[in-house]
């Protein structure tokens, strides 16, 4: 997808924000398999999204999706579920997704590898499962971001940041999440082969900033502050978690190591422009959220899912499952105007707000 059609789509989404509301059913509405108005059954879609700690779900992914599956099959009824980091409850809400009537299921699970029953579940019941942003083997088909890329990227960006030398912490997702070993394992080969040294590494089982913030806190009572010279955050929840710590632990705002997130928080954006986080990983997600609702409605119309998506992503084969894969970029603060400020990520107004207006002018973004 190029830049400019980018931008429309994460425009109409604040757009729909500002407006307070979606055409599409709204969370966890229980819509079942209604009447079109011909007698004929309207299709149903399912999206369960994992958490919504990380701002991206419940901000981006779920509108965007929403939206574009409106705009491309105004008779379909979308039901939607966030599982709040549960994998019982989001196994519970799959259930109830058939019993709706969803013939397609767009899925983000809790847990990758142990997600192949509820795919079973849904098989049985006749419907479709795309696993969303993270791979379920089993899934029909798959969309993500190149994860591998994004830890190297994120380590490139630490070392370079340290001159290739010091010690670190490193701060990694949920094991139950597939991303995160992939994530990890990107960052490793860059930071293995590198100059800088890992002091302690921590598997955050939730991706949670209140863990993230206790970690760095207890490694604070183990190392003297100067001894951590980085921390590889691997995203940025977690990055708002160890900033937190370290600040309360005496550092000054304006001597913060660098750290690394992903996901191009707000916050987080915040935090770059105000020197307190070194770079971020945008996944432009409009173009992730639209390829699931192209497809779902594809599956759910029982049209042929196109080889090249009108988002302009070609099939891999993933793993052994149809796949399409959309490039991480990299945020510093040197180019927040030229990627979600362009994008229609966010606007100017968005970032520029009380003590983050002085950054934002001294970055040349108004
Ligand atoms: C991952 C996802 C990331 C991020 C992370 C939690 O699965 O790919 O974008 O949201 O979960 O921050």
């Amino acid at each position: 997808m190029s830049r400019p059609s980018l931008r429309i789509a994460a425009a109409g989404v604040v757009l729909l924000l500002g407006a307070g509301g979606l055409s599409a059913c709204g969370a966890n509405d229980a819509q079942t398999g209604g009447d079109s108005g011909d007698g004929a059954e309207s299709p149903v879609i399912a999206l369960l999204l994992p958490e919504s700690k990380t701002t991206r779900y419940e901000a981006f992914d779920r509108p965007l999706f929403e939206a574009k599956v409106g705009e491309l099959c105004a008779e379909c009824e979308i039901v939607y579920y966030n599982a709040d980091q549960d994998e019982a409850k989001q196994s519970q809400q799959l259930d109830t997704a058939i019993s709706e009537g969803a013939g397609v299921i767009v899925l983000d699970p809790v847990n990758g590898a142990g997600a192949g029953g509820m795919v079973q579940s849904a098989h049985d019941a006749g419907a479709e499962v795309i696993a969303y942003d993270r791979l379920i083997k089993e899934a029909d088909y798959y969309m993500s971001f190149d994860n591998e890329t994004v830890g190297t990227m994120q380590a490139e960006a630490l070392v370079e940041a340290m001159g290739d030398k010091g010690s670190i912490l490193m701060l990694n997702g949920a094991p139950s999440d597939p991303n995160a070993a992939q994530f990890k394992a990107g960052a490793h080969s860059v930071l293995d082969e590198s100059g800088v040294k890992i002091l302690e590494e921590y598997d955050n089982p939730d991706w949670s900033p209140e863990n993230a913030q206790t970690f760095v806190t207890d490694m604070l009572s183990k190392y003297d502050a100067d001894e951590i010279n980085g921390v590889y955050a691997a995203n940025d929840g977690q990055a708002g978690g160890v900033v937190a710590a370290l600040t309360g632990g005496g550092v000054a705002a304006d001597a913060l190591p660098p750290i690394t997130g992903q996901d191009a928080e707000l916050a987080a954006i915040q935090r770059i422009l105000a020197g307190e986080q070194s770079m971020t990983i945008y996944k432009p997600i409009p173009i992730e959220a639209e390829t699931a609702a192209e497809v779902a409605v594809a599956l759910a119309n029982g049209d042929e899912v196109g080889e090249t998506s009108e988002t302009g992503i070609t099939q891999s084969d993933y793993e052994g499952v149809t796949s399409y894969i959309f490039e991480p970029i990299v945020v510093t603060k040197d180019n927040v105007a030229d990627t979600v400020i362009a994008d229609g990520f966010y606007s100017a107004d968005d970032i520029c707000t009380g003590e983050y207006a002085q950054a934002c002018e001294a970055a040349g973004i108004s």
